[in-house]
């Protein structure tokens, strides 16, 4: 599958699926473009619609399929599990669970060894926010503003774009320090912005809380903010600084983690801190339903439970993660995405020279956002070209993501596996779409 096809009167199919979605789903579940693509198969980075269009996917489904569409050591894994035995509960023992934690234990970093399976990324934040709460026995947590955690009551209020909050004003006991935005921070991007983060972040803590947080918790780049990339010492003096108060520090490596940020395995190795607790999905099982929340035995201990989870941990989905890592090792992921990675900055890096309305290109590997502005000197987000670009993107046969609180930034996140000459056919669109939008 790899070259553009055009199947003009099939339009209406996808179009009926949407009429029928709209009919029998909450509207929420809202897909992309004004005229929804509707997919139905998929290799590697490419998949087809309902119409027979393909199109090179740079998104993945939101930064999930790591080792590619379909790839056959998952598809025989799961194959195979779900043959010998596809549902047990977390009441029994499973081998497959024990060797999914241990894969985990095997790439986590430090003494990161203790693992809770979930269906999701939300209810893997869940599960660290309880955790953190249980070995404290603190309640508040200092989350960061533009963050995204999930669609739960929880974590939609750990979320801090407004958009994206359940209505109603709720916080759950979480507060918001200021998103580490180099980009959009008023004193710049040198080493002044970590102590103006670092500086509101006490500050947050010192007014807003009462003085004794649980945790803090932060995404490691900010990806529906925008791909947002924290200064170089950032996260050090983050932690130091939630310690100093006598709180946790959790890391959320849903769409930062296996190997996308290049080089390592997981975001935060970037900055060499070590996380109290780490929360996993999305690429960790390509696309099967696996949330993962890590920690050291010590705080794992202090939640005795009762607790269950019906489906987390189990046969099917720990037969894909196992898998998935295991393609992700023998492939050396983190290799890799820092390979890919440089092609693709230097792609858009170049499309940067090319557009005055592209402010900013920013992030680390195979997770790169390109943020569009009016004028480059004032950075207005400009979330109306943004939304241009996706529609002119399909129109080439790409998929690329969206995100930014105005919509603005566009996210590129393909599967980790992407060939040099996949990748560079990727660039070629994005530029013929950039293009297309241009004037
Ligand atoms: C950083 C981050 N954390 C948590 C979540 C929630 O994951 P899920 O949609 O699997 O519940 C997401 C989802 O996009 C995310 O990006």
């Amino acid at each position: 599958m790899s070259s553009v096809q055009t199947a003009p009167e099939t339009e209406s199919r996808a179009r009926a699926l949407a009429a029928a979605q709209a009919d029998y789903l909450f509207p929420w579940v809202r897909p992309y473009y004004s005229e929804p693509l509707a997919l139905s198969e998929g290799e590697g980075v490419w998949v087809r619609d309902v119409d027979g269009d393909e199109y090179l996917d740079l998104f993945a489904g939101i930064l999930t399929t790591s080792v590619g569409h379909c790839n056959p050591a998952v598809l025989d894994a799961v194959r195979d599990q779900m043959e010998r035995l596809g549902h047990t509960s977390a009441l029994y023992v499973t081998e497959g669970q024990i060797e999914a934690a241990r894969a985990l234990a095997e790439i986590t970093p430090g003494s990161l060894r203790t693992t809770c399976f979930t269906n999701s990324g939300t209810e893997a934040v869940e599960a660290a926010v309880a955790t953190a709460r249980l070995y404290t026995g603190r309640h508040e947590i200092v989350a960061l503003r533009l963050s995204y955690s999930g669609r739960s009551t929880l974590t939609s209020h750990m979320t801090a774009q407004g958009a994206w909050r359940l209505p109603g004003g709720g916080t759950d006991g979480v507060v918001h320090a200021r998103s580490p935005y180099a980009y959009r921070s008023p004193v710049g991007g040198g080493p002044e912005a970590t102590d103006f983060f670092i500086d509101d972040l006490v500050e947050v803590i010192e007014t807003t809380t009462g003085g004794k947080p649980a945790a803090f918790f932060a995404e490691t780049i900010q990806g529906v903010a925008g791909v947002i990339v924290p200064p170089p010492d950032y996260f050090q003096r983050a932690a130091e600084v939630i310690r100093s108060y006598g709180g946790l520090f959790i890391g959320d490596e849903v769409q930062a983690g296996f190997g996308r940020t290049g080089e390592h395995w997981f975001g935060i190795e970037h900055w060499g801190v070590e996380p109290d607790i780490m929360v996993m999905a999305k690429g960790i099982a390509n696309g099967y339903p696996v949330g993962a929340t890590v920690t050291r035995p010590e705080i794992a201990e202090a939640w005795q439970g009762p607790s269950i989870s019906t489906y987390g941990g189990n046969s099917i989905s720990m037969a894909a993660l196992r898998a998935t890592l295991g393609v992700m090792r023998s492939e050396d992921v983190p290799a890799r995405a820092a390979e890919r990675g440089a092609q693709l900055r230097a792609g858009l890096e170049a499309l940067r020279s090319a557009h005055t309305w592209i402010g900013d290109v920013r992030g680390l590997g195979l997770m790169q956002g390109v943020e569009l502005v009016t004028d480059r000197a004032r950075k207005t987000p400009d979330g109306d070209r943004a939304g241009a670009l996706l529609e002119a993107a399909r129109e080439e046969r790409l998929l690329i993501g969206r995100g930014g609180l105005n919509g603005q930034v566009i996210r590129i996140g393909p599967s980790l596996l992407i060939t040099e000459e996949e990748l560079d056919e990727g660039i070629r669109r994005f530029g013929a779409a950039c293009r297309r939008i241009d004037g």
